[in-house]
């Protein structure tokens, strides 16, 4: 059984991807860990460590020490955050990178993955249907920094024949943990707000079309890629879509289930980033390569959502 570290593993997509690694490659297989201190509360299906990737005597340390196999680096600073600290962003998300691709080099681990996101497009790139292969000159750190890691991740492969593979996640949707700082995050808080005061005001604009894709997809994308036999990829970085919607798309469809609530719109700083950002993409190179299929469209996906996130909540609607 391949032993796999995580870092970022309190974040938006650890939190939930931590318990299905757990389930298929046993808990003690499944090394979480954070930059802070774990949780206090924690389910007990596993170790929970303190790792910063800053300290790479430690990275290299915890490496050894705990057989690892395949790194999982999901520890990152979203968009927003990128734009209030830019320096902090460089350094989190590029050096952090650099650390733990040097890392899999020097122990020669078999795996790393490292997310991107579609914010490693930018506003030259064709906005619908995004293809795999095209222009990036994204114009903000948090994108500068995640072609960074699919340019170095990739010459890595070519020059020292690491197997590195990374997914361009749209935004993610969930019901677990919030995301942070991010510019897809209305498309969470609107059901919080949704639930809780049957009214949101939007940070993006009307028609502010973005891709999309709800929590389940994001593990299973992330899974398969992961188990994805080396020969049958082409390519390193991958595309991913489950859907593509604007604000007044996935209110209309809240709606259908909370009749009362209502959406207005104050954009604010984020309303740039995600003009720079494509509305649609297409992720044949995934579907092809290794057999990338959705399970979640909007109705679907909105379903859901208002059903986990009400019991969470202890709301009804
Ligand atoms: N969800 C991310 C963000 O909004 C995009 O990868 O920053």
């Amino acid at each position: 059984m391949k032993r796999i570290l995580v870092t970022g593993s309190y974040g938006q997509i650890g939190t939930e991807l931590i318990g299905a690694l757990r389930q298929k490659y046993g808990g003690e297989n499944v090394i979480a860990t954070g930059r802070k201190k774990p949780p206090a509360v924690l389910k007990e299906d596993g170790p929970y460590l303190q790792l910063d990737v800053m300290d790479t005597n430690q990275l290299h340390a915890m490496l050894v020490d705990q057989d690892i196999d395949i790194i999982i680096h999901n520890a990152s600073l979203l968009s927003g955050t990128g734009e209030k600290n830019p320096q902090l962003a460089f350094h989190t998300n590029i050096v952090g990178a650099y650390n733990v691709l040097e890392a899999t080099r020097i122990l020669g681990l078999d795996q790393v993955m490292i997310p991107s996101s579609i914010a490693a497009f930018g506003p030259s790139t064709p906005k619908d249907n995004t293809p795999n292969d095209v222009i990036m000159r994204p114009t903000t750190a948090y994108g500068v920094s995640k072609v960074f890691i699919e340019l170095w991740g990739e010459y890595y492969v070519k020059r020292y024949g690491l197997d590195f593979r990374s997914l361009r996640y749209p935004g993610i949707i969930s019901s677990e943990a919030l995301p942070g700082g991010g510019t897809t995050d209305y498309a969470v808080e609107i059901f919080y707000e949704a639930l809780k005061n049957k009214r949101y005001t939007s940070f993006l604009d009307k028609g502010t079309y973005l891709p999309m894709m709800y929590m389940p997809d994001c593990i299973k994308c992330t899974i398969d890629l992961i188990e994805a036999p080396a020969e049958n990829l082409v390519h390193r970085s991958f595309n991913i879509t489950a859907m593509s919607f604007a604000p007044e798309e996935i209110a209309a469809e809240i709606k259908k289930h909370i009749p009362e609530f209502e959406i207005s719109y104050e954009p604010d700083f984020r309303q740039q980033i995600a003009e720079s950002w494509p509305k649609s993409i297409d992720d044949s190179a995934a579907r092809d390569e290794w057999g990338w299929k959705p399970d979640y469209d909007l109705p679907a996906m909105v379903k859901d959502m208002l059903e986990r996130l009400s019991k969470k909540l202890g709301v009804s609607y």
